[in-house]
């Protein structure tokens, strides 16, 4: 190695970084449990970093040129997507580049659809809590938004969505499946029953499941993200947030019917249609998610995700133990919220925050991700202590 080259202000910079905060990163969604040390290796081994890998075109299509790892994916695809209820033969998948991306396809492919099917311009319903990628998205997109204020937990409000439903026209609903900072889960089947009710010309339900819907697929919840059960027509879900990959990556299913509703994008020098938005995409975060299933498989995922609940139960008793005020929204959730604490503290913690009058002003939140364990916990308790609860 050229350690000259290495030897930088910026290089050392990233270094001081990465070891000084990896074990406070708890107030985001991410994953420090995560290794790709043995990743990097085989990597390595092989000589892959002169190797150019790039996933251009549609990795369902068998018959797409190959610059990458588009079989990889497609498998990543084929063993998920089963998971999140879809049936192999009816399952169009694509790796994205990030949750964000993930909801630009489900809003542009519900988009074409509604208008396809209706001839009409629909209407874009998100809670206002939601991500901000849908309003930006939206905007983007030029569709027309209508923000559903939400209760205190951070659903959409029922019975404001009714209110704000517009019967002629058709209704691109994206549900929150975990509100990025309380964590709340929009009611999918009330919405549902209500716009079945209103009867808008068509409905098109797309599920923003960034962080929940990594790990809820391997919990004791993974109902309430099967497309059978719930009846979405389309999912996203963050690759480098549960699943651990270091570096943004997504998955997104929908299903072939929806697509066939696409404009079919024919490309000639790519051999085939190309329904992704973006054209190059990345190759090596497949291999990443791809050598993650295989290291921890269904059962070590399951298990994960045991931890984490469980760590997100000891946080909450033991804030409620020192009475420092803290909410979940709800038992999917691992978001715990809570009065902010002393700014030096949100600091070391790399806290989020937000405020909400309904909880007496400023708040800040740990995300309980894999890294978060028992022994931070009773270090930010401590902390809290010995900070704030003085006097
Ligand atoms: C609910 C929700 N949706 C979307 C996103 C964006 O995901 P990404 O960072 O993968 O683009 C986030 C990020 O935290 C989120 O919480």
């Amino acid at each position: 190695m050229n350690k000259e080259l290495f030897n930088d202000e910026l290089f050392n910079r990233v270094l001081d970084k990465a070891k000084s905060v990896k074990k406070y990163q708890i107030g985001y969604p991410i994953n420090e449990g995560f290794d790709l040390k043995e990743f990097y290796e085989w990597y390595d081994e092989h000589n892959l970093s002169d190797v150019f890998l790039n996933n251009v075109g549609d990795p369902n299509n068998e018959k797409s040129v190959n610059f990458g790892t588009l079989y990889v994916e497609r498998k990543i695809i084929r063993t998920i997507a089963p998971i999140y209820g879809f049936d192999e033969n009816e399952v169009w998948g694509l790796m994205t580049e990030s949750g964000s991306d993930g909801n630009n396809h489900g809003i542009y492919y519900g988009r074409n659809y509604l208008e396809s099917i209706t001839k009409k311009k629909p209407i874009l319903y998100v809670s206002s809590e939601s991500h901000y990628s849908n309003k930006r998205l939206a905007e983007l997109q030029q569709i027309e938004v209508k923000l559903i204020p939400t209760d205190e937990l951070g659903k959409m409000i029922p019975e404001e969505f009714r209110k704000a439903l517009d019967s002629t026209r058709p209704a691109l609903v994206v549900f929150s499946m975990g509100t990025t900072f309380k964590g709340g889960i929009d009611d999918m089947q009330t919405i549902k029953k209500i716009v079945e009710e209103v009867n808008p010309p068509a409905a098109y339900y797309h599920v923003d499941a960034a962080l929940f819907g990594g790990y809820l697929a391997f919990s004791d919840y993974s109902n309430e993200v099967n497309k059978k059960i719930c009846g979405y027509d389309s999912i996203s879900v963050s690759g480098h947030k549960f699943f651990g990959c270091d570096e943004p990556c997504g998955l997104f299913f929908t299903t072939k019917e929806i697509i066939d509703y696409q404009n079919p994008n024919n490309v000639p020098y790519l051999i085939g249609s190309v329904p992704t938005i973006l054209c190059s995409r990345s190759a090596i975060s497949p291999l990443k998610i791809y050598y993650t299933l295989k290291r921890y498989g269904v059962e070590g995922l399951r298990k994960q995700v045991k931890q984490m609940f469980e760590n997100v139960v000891y946080l909450k008793n033991k804030l409620d133990e020192i009475g420092w005020p803290s909410w979940i929204s709800c038992k999917e959730s691992n978001i715990v919220f809570f009065k902010k604490i002393d700014d030096a503290l949100m600091k070391k913690y790399f806290l989020a925050r937000a405020t909400d009058d309904r909880f007496g002003g400023e708040l800040g939140h740990i995300v309980v991700m894999q890294g978060v364990t028992k022994e931070i916990i009773d270090e930010f308790i401590a902390d809290i202590k010995e900070n704030c609860l003085k006097g």
